[in-house]
Order: C-alpha cells, then sequence, then structure tokens
C-alpha cells in the first residue's frame, strides 16, 4: 500500500502532538514533531546566550539585535535528530546530545516562539522536514506542515476546538503540575497565542484550503481518534 504524508497543523493545546503519535503507530508511520526542532533551535540559542529563558518581554531588548546577527552561526552549528528509543518513544537530539527533557520547559517553548519568527530559522528546518518526509509514511504536526512544508500532503488535517475548551485543558495540566493558575488569565493566554499564530509574518497559522477540520471541542479522545483513524483508511483506499 503507498505511504502517505500526513500533515497535521492547528491551535495549541488541541492535542496535535497526542493525536499525531497515535496516528502514526496506528499507520506504521514515522512520527515527526516539527515542534521540538524549533525548541531545539531555542535551546541552542539560549545556551549561546543569545536569547534570554525568560519571559516573551525579556526578548524586547537588546538581544534581539544579537540574535539575528548571529542566527546563521547558531544554525550551521545545530544538528537535530530524533533517536527512537527502546520505548517507542523518540528523543531530539542536539549535536547528538539528547536533549528531550530540556526542551520541554516553559522558557525553552517561549523561546521557540521567539526564534520561529525569523526567515531563516524557519527556512533551515522546512529544508530538514522536507528531507524526512519526502519519501512518505509519515506524520507531521506543527503549524505550517499543510501550507508550507507539504502543500502537496494527501492527507491534511487541522484540528481545532474552542478558546473555553482548550483553556480548561491547559488549566487542568498545569493543576496537575502543582501550579496555581487563574482561569482567566488562562483563557487571555490562549487567546494571545491564538492571535500570535495566525497574525505573525513568517508562515501564520492557517488551515489549508484542502485540510480536513476536526474540531475536537465536544469528542472524547476515543471518539476522535475512530474519527481521523477511519479519515486516514478511506484516504489510504
Ligand atoms: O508545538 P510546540 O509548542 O512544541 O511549538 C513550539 C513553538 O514552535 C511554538 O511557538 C510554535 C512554533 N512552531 C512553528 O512555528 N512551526 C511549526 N511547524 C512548529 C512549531
Amino acid at each position: 500500500m503507498k505511504q502517505i504524508i500526513v500533515a497535521i497543523d492547528g491551535y495549541s493545546s488541541c492535542g496535535k502532538s497526542t493525536i499525531a503519535k497515535q496516528l502514526a503507530q496506528y499507520a506504521g508511520y514515522r512520527y515527526i514533531d516539527t515542534g521540538a526542532m524549533y525548541r531545539a533551535v531555542a535551546l541552542q540559542a539560549i545556551r549561546k546566550q543569545l536569547l534570554e529563558p525568560k519571559s516573551n518581554d525579556a526578548l524586547e531588548g537588546g538581544n534581539k539585535g544579537a540574535l539575528a546577527d548571529h542566527i546563521g552561526i547558531i544554525l550551521d552549528n545545530t544538528h537535530i535528530d530524533f533517536v527512537v528509543q527502546s520505548d517507542g518513544t523518540q528523543h531530539v537530539t542536539l549535536n547528538g546530545e539528547d536533549v528531550e527533557k530540556q526542551i520541554r520547559t516553559l522558557e525553552v517553548g517561549n523561546g521557540a516562539s521567539q526564534i520561529a519568527v525569523i526567515p531563516e530559522v524557519r527556512r533551515f528546518l522546512v529544508a530538514q522536514q522536507q528531507q524526512m518526509g519526502k519519501n512518505g509514511g509519515i506524520v507531521m504536526d506543527g503549524r505550517d506542515i499543510g501550507t508550507v512544508v507539504f502543500p502537496e500532503a494527501e492527507l491534511k488535517l487541522f484540528l481545532t476546538a474552542s478558546p473555553e475548551v482548550r483553556a480548561e485543558r491547559r488549566y487542568k495540566e498545569l493543576i496537575e503540575k502543582g501550579e496555581q493558575p487563574v482561569m482567566a488569565d488562562v483563557l487571555a493566554d490562549v487567546n494571545d497565542r491564538d492571535y500570535r499564530d495566525t497574525h505573525r509574518d513568517e508562515s501564520p497559522l492557517r488551515q489549508a484550503d484542502d485540510a480536513i477540520v476536526v474540531d475536537n471541542s465536544h469528542m472524547t479522545r476515543e471518539e476522535q481518534m475512530t474519527h481521523i483513524y477511519h479519515i486516514f483508511d478511506e484516504k489510504c483506499k
């Protein structure tokens, strides 16, 4: 059977990576988390002291210019890979070092959203993503997969859920992490991120014209996966 390219895009806190991972497992395909690649570049920039590992505001100062000046050197010295573990999960490596844990912090996430707007960074990562998926048999998730990385992907899914539902999910995650979030703040953050993702100049989050929209606001995880497996099976027929 032909091995297709599955592109999954969507808003933050929609469960994209969980869905992409499960679909890859179901299909027997390779899964690529492109967000992890942006995070790895951010980690490299933080380590080179060109990105402040703090809030977004901290980056509005002098570091921004320094980062822009040095981004070429950073990218020349950044080799990102994914290494499959014995339990089947994948860890991202930066110049051979397993940085899976280090890239999952809030600070690196903030850094990633800063470096994701730099055109050279996007060109660098998009070229690698296209290389990884060129033979098909891949499920790739991100913000620009169906529009920029693989506009010719056979199956494009665009995941969404209402801001309120996503804020609720994020709120629960934060509570589980032992934090004490305020619901109104979490909702405001979800709305802010949506605005930033959809309004940036470089590859803004946009639904591809031929993407299938999956709104999982009122679906259980099982219902959602059954629905997605069905879409995938129909596409592969
Ligand atoms: O999905 P994530 O939170 O791991 O992504 C980290 C950051 O990278 C986030 O700010 C969005 C950005 N990103 C992007 O611009 N394009 C992608 N294909 C994937 C992630």
